[in-house]
């Protein structure tokens, strides 16, 4: 059981790191899997291009991104996963730029334009996302679904979760901030953010094929 956790946050130890660490420990603690973290921001990567020549009917170009860059062999070990753990915060309502970068040259080799429009990947890994925002957690409901259906259908069966309201800088008496609430959102960090990450570590948990560690 291979895990794979692709982060698109650019701060390796805040809200959306800690929950897709929290995930990938929860597919880590099924007995046999194996996996690793990368970091989105550590690379120097564009998104597609538009060369089209994953769409070559060359056996050697078709299904594959043609770009030669960090990103290749994050799409290789993505494809080739068990279990893909992907996170991101929600900026101006989306995933991040990098985040959105990298899946423009995951999902673009895995679909083709026949007309089953079927995907290409034929190992299905499991997909899991982490989201992370500032705004109450349904004003995505619709960014959520629409990710989640195509990794659903280009990758494999795919889940979420998410943490909102989340706690943005440590002092918020040192920012021009004043729409936020600082004693609430401490509040929320230290008591729902672990259960946010509980959720996001039975989540892994789960993808990676583990019972849930409630019921046992
Ligand atoms: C550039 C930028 C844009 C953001 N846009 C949104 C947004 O559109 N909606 C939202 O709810 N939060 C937004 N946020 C807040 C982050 O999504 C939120 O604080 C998230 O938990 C940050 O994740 P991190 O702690 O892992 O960096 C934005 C933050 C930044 C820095």
């Amino acid at each position: 059981m291979n895990v794979y956790a692709v982060s698109g946050a650019a701060n390796k130890s805040r809200n959306t790191a800690e929950m897709l660490k929290s995930a990938l420990e929860g597919a880590l603690s099924v007995p046999g899997a194996t996996g690793e973290l990368v970091n989105l921001y550590d690379l120097s990567f564009r998104g597609c291009v538009g060369c089209h020549s994953c769409k070559l009917l060359d056996k050697d170009k078709f299904a594959k991104c043609a770009m030669r860059d960090d990103l290749s062999p994050v799409l290789e070990k993505a494809k080739e996963a068990d279990v893909l753990l992907l996170g991101s915060p929600i900026y101006f309502s989306n995933v991040t730029g990098e985040m959105r970068s990298f899946l423009e040259r995951l999902f673009f080799p895995g679909l083709t334009y026949n007309k089953d429009r079927g995907t290409t990947y034929a190992k299905r890994p499991k997909v899991g996302w982490v989201f992370t925002m500032n705004a109450p957690g349904e004003f995505y409901n619709e960014l959520y679904s629409s990710l989640a259906g195509m990794s659903g259908r280009i990758i494999g069966e795919t889940e979420y979760a998410i943490a909102f309201n989340t706690q943005q800088f440590d002092d918020y008496s040192q920012y021009a901030a004043t729409s936020f609430d600082e004693e609430y959102v401490k509040k929320r960090h230290e008591e729902q953010f672990p259960l946010d990450c509980k959720a996001a570590y039975d989540m892994g948990r789960r993808l990676a094929g583990g019972e849930s560690e409630d019921e046992q």
